[in-house]
């Protein structure tokens, strides 16, 4: 099993004397820079000069432009968008960096992709929350902490590590538990949950809502039963508590047997094979390099694909149950605060 830590186990000296500075303050940088402060740090906030930077003085920082925040501080936590961290980085951080600065990341993209190669002497740390924004600050604050993959890049003497784990510590992970994992890991695990799992899921919803109407079902009933009851999101939730098999206890004796009976059906060889293709356009970095070329073209798939997605007749029949949509998005906020 995978060495978890916990409060208890780290040591917060590691921190002692060094200037933290977070550069971003969106999701994570946001939730990350208030969590510190609460835990008696004072980070540096560098920020291009957008809503962004409003926001964190609106919060009590004085924010600074990137590259001097890159220049005062020995500890960066770089907290913009994966996607334009390799330039902001060439541009605004790499001519800063000192020999014994730490670069601190929120994922493992850049790093295990080689969109970003930090010089010889910089420790370069992971500290990716598995929670949003939002999560991160709300669970600090009610004291419940989050889970959080933990890494150090090249680390013979474990101190990369531990400068990871005092970070986790003081943005409040440790509390639930940080697990120590690599920026491979992370990236893997992360993509391929994006690139089979999430679209395996919305591939048959998609399958399920056509079928139905085909049938002679009504669009607007068949969408309510998909996602708009809020049942999907009570099966998740008893996931965790009940187990991923578990929940299936709650269910009729009649949804048992036809659950447990056809799931294997549902992964017929073709399926499989789209797997492992899958896989290895992650690992490989096949997509990465895919990506990278869709942004640099200026992203037309992407535009054509999210056009696709909204002609589907679901997205037409939920605009029609609004009202329903309001009704049950609030207690789905209410239980997340
Ligand atoms: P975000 O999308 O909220 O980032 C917004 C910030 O990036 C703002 O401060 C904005 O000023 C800055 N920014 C955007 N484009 C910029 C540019 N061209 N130049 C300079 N600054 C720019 O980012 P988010 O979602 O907080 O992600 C940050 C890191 O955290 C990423 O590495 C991401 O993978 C990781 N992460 C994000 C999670 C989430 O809650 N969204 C969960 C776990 C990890």
């Amino acid at each position: 099993m995978a060495r978890m830590y916990r409060d208890e186990d780290v040591d917060m000296g590691v921190l002692a004397g060094r200037r933290i500075g977070i550069v971003g303050y969106g999701n994570q940088g946001q939730a990350q820079a208030l969590n510190l402060r609460d835990s008696g740090f004072v980070p540096l906030v560098g920020n291009r000069d957008d809503a962004y930077a409003s926001r964190a003085a609106a919060d009590g920082f004085a924010v600074r432009p990137i590259a001097e925040v890159a220049e005062a501080a020995d500890i960066i936590l770089f907290l913009i968008p994966d996607e334009v961290q390799p330039q902001v980085y060439q541009e605004q951080i790499r001519p800063h960096l000192r020999p014994g600065d730490v670069l601190c990341f929120a994922s493992g993209y850049n790093i295990y992709y080689r969109a970003i190669v930090p010089p010889e002497g910089v420790r370069t740390i992971m500290v990716a929350p598995r929670m949003i924004g939002r999560a991160v600050r709300n669970l600090y604050q009610q004291q419940l902490g989050f889970p959080c993959l933990v890494a150090g890049e090249n680390d013979p003497d474990g101190g990369a590590m531990r400068i990871a784990l005092a970070l986790a510590k003081a943005i409040g992970a440790t509390r639930f538990g940080a697990f120590e994992s690599s920026f491979r890991e992370e990236t893997v695990i992360d993509l391929f949950a994006e690139q089979m799992l999430w679209p395996g899921i919305v591939k048959l919803c998609l399958l399920y809502f056509e079928k139905l109407v085909a049938n002679g079902c009504d669009p607007e009933i068949v969408t309510t039963e998909l996602h708009l009851s809020g049942e999907f999101v009570e099966i998740a939730k008893a996931m965790i508590t009940h187990g991923f098999f578990g929940q299936l206890k709650l269910h009729s004796q009649t949804s048992q047997y036809g659950q447990l009976s056809r799931a294997d059906r549902m992964a017929p060889p073709e399926l499989l094979a789209q797997v492992d293709r899958a896989i290895d356009e992650v690992v490989s970095g096949r997509f990465h390099t895919e990506w990278v070329r869709e942004q640099q073209a200026g992203k037309p798939k992407m535009r054509e694909l999210w056009q696709q997605a909204l002609e589907h007749p679901l997205a037409k029949s939920e605009a029609k149950l609004q009202a329903l949509r309001e009704i049950v998005a609030r207690p789905c906020e209410d239980r997340s605060q």
